[in-house]
């Protein structure tokens, strides 16, 4: 049968006319790299998260965020930092680049949450870190891994890649440790194509990660060439290229203007599914609880029917021209985290039986009642089928 509907591209943001004026207005002024736009854009997420301006750093991406935090965290060689095994990869590689090694806890089921006594069992003397996720945009059982952390002081770095809007009555996501890394990465909640964010409860440790996302130099290109004339610089230390550019920061600007009303949006597309499709032999992803807001990141879905396959369901919504994701294959599923670190699914059961059963359906602001209600019913008649 053939199908007349346009492939539903999974993750497809939702861009308005402002983003693309802001753009152009950057192209038009020329300045592309680092400059006025991006501490625009650094102030507006700061007032958002209501964290001062000074402890807030705007980078190319979540991944060189969780890097940065590592490194400021003062973690290394010799040092263990503990993370979920139900993460996307970037999480587990900004901690070996760090220098130190991952160790995987196991998630709850249903949260899909790091496990906060699975964590205590994984301390060890060599501890240096914890690094939850909040997973899907749930948050972290925040109440117990402080304390933990406290306790051993361990730092904690929170990886916030779908939880920009997340919040409890104890505080907003990526304020509860010592760092949050936000990711505005093509498919996150907002974007800015590729990019990120890293609030540092010590400002200190911001300044110092501002200077180590550009090469360790003491002074950026829009304080060099400024109209007053130019200016020297120093480096003071061996530092990376993981400045965010005013064009990034131009899309920004919008969508975090516009980040409440998508989430709005993406609520309601959330309670729509769970409403269609609470009678198929899916596990729906579980609501926050109350006084707890999720950030509606990801609708994911544990396959439960006990003949059909999680792969033949996204083959058969391929068909239907609807794009699903898959987060995440547990990470001891991975060859190269097995061959170095000698990982294996069955010590995190419950991340493997996620990882091997679920897959995503398409939950972005720009989706169309209609195209949210074809989702529904395709997935209702190929369970009737
Ligand atoms: C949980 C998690 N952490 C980190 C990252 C890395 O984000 P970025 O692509 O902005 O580096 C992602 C991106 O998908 C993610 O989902």
């Amino acid at each position: 049968m053939q199908n007349s509907r346009e492939f539903i591209v999974f993750g497809a943001p939702a861009i308005e006319q402002a983003e693309i004026d802001e753009v152009v207005d950057s192209l038009t002024q020329r300045w592309l790299g680092t400059g006025p736009k991006t501490a625009r854009f650094e102030a507006d997420f700061a007032d958002y998260k209501g964290v001062p301006p000074d402890t807030v750093l705007a980078t190319n991406s979540c991944t060189s965020a969780l890097h940065l935090s590592l490194l400021a965290s003062g973690v290394g060689a010799g040092d263990e930092v503990i993370t979920s095994a139900m993460t996307f990869c970037a999480t587990a590689n900004a901690i070996i680049h760090s220098g130190a090694t991952p160790v995987i806890a196991d998630v709850d089921p249903i949260t899909m949450n790091i496990d906060p006594a699975a964590v205590a069992d994984a301390i060890n003397e060599r501890t240096a870190a914890i690094l939850p996720v909040h997973f899907g945009g749930a948050l972290c059982d925040m109440a117990r891994i402080m304390p933990l952390a406290q306790s051993r002081r361990l730092k904690v770095i929170e990886d916030c890649a779908h939880a920009i809007e997340t919040r409890s009555s104890l505080g907003k996501a990526g304020t509860f440790g010592d760092f949050g890394c936000f990711s505005f990465y093509a498919t996150k909640n907002m974007t800015t194509g590729e990019g990120g964010m890293v609030i540092a409860a010590n400002p200190e440790h911001t300044h110092y990660m501002k200077s180590m996302a550009l090469h360790g130099m003491t002074r950026d290109a829009w304080h060099r060439y400024q109209d007053d004339g130019y200016k020297h610089y120093q480096v003071t230390q061996a530092g990376f290229k993981y400045n965010m550019m005013d064009i990034q920061a131009a899309i920004g600007l919008h969508q975090l203007a516009r980040i409440e009303q998508n989430w709005h949006r993406r609520s309601e597309i959330w309670n729509y599914y769970r409403q269609a499709l609470c009678d198929l032999p899916l596990r729906l992803p579980a609501s926050a609880p109350a006084g707890e807001r999720h950030a509606c990141h990801l609708f994911t879905l544990i396959n439960e029917h006990p003949v059909l396959g999680r792969d033949q369901i996204l083959e058969a919504l391929k068909q239907r021209h609807i794009g699903c994701g898959v987060h995440y294959p547990c990470l001891a599923e991975h060859p190269y985290y097995q061959q170095t670190y000698g990982w294996r699914p069955e010590q995190v059961p419950h991340a493997t039986h996620i990882g091997r059963n679920t897959f995503s359906i398409p939950l972005s602001a720009a989706l169309t009642d209609d195209e949210v209600e074809y989702i529904a019913r395709s997935l209702i008649e190929l369970f009737s089928d």
